[in-house]
């Protein structure tokens, strides 16, 4: 059994949810493959597979993860491996899955909120804390509470650009955090993004893209008071901006992705390039996690 787990790009709300504010994410055409295979013991896990494995009282099994993009990207690895774990293992609920995977990825890193994992589970454009959509479930943690809907609409392109650098999200969560709690400025910024997400949920429905992009601009200009973003994220954003419709940084910042909504498309990819850059000409998918056998 193979289960294919899917990229997740943030195009609005990234940190701010981990608050409560609303976030748009949505599910990418980038599929990690994720294996679980017998083996010997004595094997080294990272935390947050040990935890799974745990979790599912397994022991002497290998879990080999067959994808082309880096972890630490802000594309959601970590969950991924996660909810794909899980998933070759039991025939949970959509919900269910979202919400165990969540408690472990959690447990391991102590902070954050359960956008990846839920965007993951349930695939497509995931609204997180709106309005708007077909409601999901809703996952509770300490006091906090994120309720998720699934906005129907079409795909759109994406050109997602990998830095080149390893963010942490647990370090870049902790940075915001400082912010944060000294003062209104962070918490202003949070309420920005927050109405910048519901305007952008109208502008996906609508398949605007010129507005989507000027969103996405709005929200990296105020996620970039935080010091999250690098200057190889900035030279990226601003081939973003002058050959698309808009860039922004996707998940918690401090290196990791960016994403391009292609205008010029063959202008911004060549000039990219130029940049020594790995990029990945996709572009969103209503497909969540799913197994197959092969
Ligand atoms: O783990 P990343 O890089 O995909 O970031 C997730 C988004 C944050 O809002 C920064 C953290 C969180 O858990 O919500």
């Amino acid at each position: 059994m193979v289960v294919y787990s899917p990229h997740k790009v943030i195009l609005f709300g990234e940190h701010a949810v981990v608050y409560g504010y609303p976030a748009l994410s949505a599910t990418v055409d980038l599929f990690a493959k994720v294996y679980l295979i017998p083996s010997r013991s004595g094997l080294q896990y990272t935390p947050f597979v040990q935890r799974t494995l745990s979790y599912l009282g397994l022991s002497n099994v290998y879990v080999k993860v067959e994808t082309n993009v880096p972890s630490g990207s802000g594309l959601g690895t970590s969950s991924m491996i996660i909810t794909g774990i899980i998933m070759s293992e039991r025939d949970y609920t959509k919900e269910k899955l979202a919400r165990e995977a969540f408690n472990i990825e959690y447990e391991t890193q102590g902070l954050g909120s359960p956008i990846d994992t839920s965007t993951i589970t349930a695939g497509g454009f995931v609204l997180t804390n709106g309005k708007e959509g077909v409601p999901l479930w809703k996952i509770e943690k300490n006091g906090m509470s994120w309720s998720f809907s699934s906005i129907p609409t079409r795909n759109v392109e994406m050109v997602v650009v990998y830095s080149g650098s390893k963010g942490s999200t647990r370090e870049q969560v902790a940075k915001v955090r400082k912010f944060y709690e000294r003062g209104s400025l962070a918490k202003d910024i949070m309420k920005r993004i927050g109405n910048i997400t519901e305007e952008g949920v109208r502008a996906v429905t609508k398949g605007d893209l010129a507005k989507i992009g000027e969103l996405m601009n709005e929200n990296h200009s105020e996620l970039k008071v935080f010091g999250i973003s690098t200057d190889q994220i900035e030279k990226i954003v601003s081939i973003g901006r002058e050959f698309g419709y808009g860039a922004k940084l996707t998940g918690a910042g401090g290196g990791g992705a960016v994403i391009i909504i292609p205008k010029d498309k063959e202008k911004l990819l060549k000039k990219l390039k130029e940049l020594d850059v790995m990029l990945f000409d996709t572009s969103t998918t209503s497909a969540g996690i799913f197994k197959r056998s092969e």
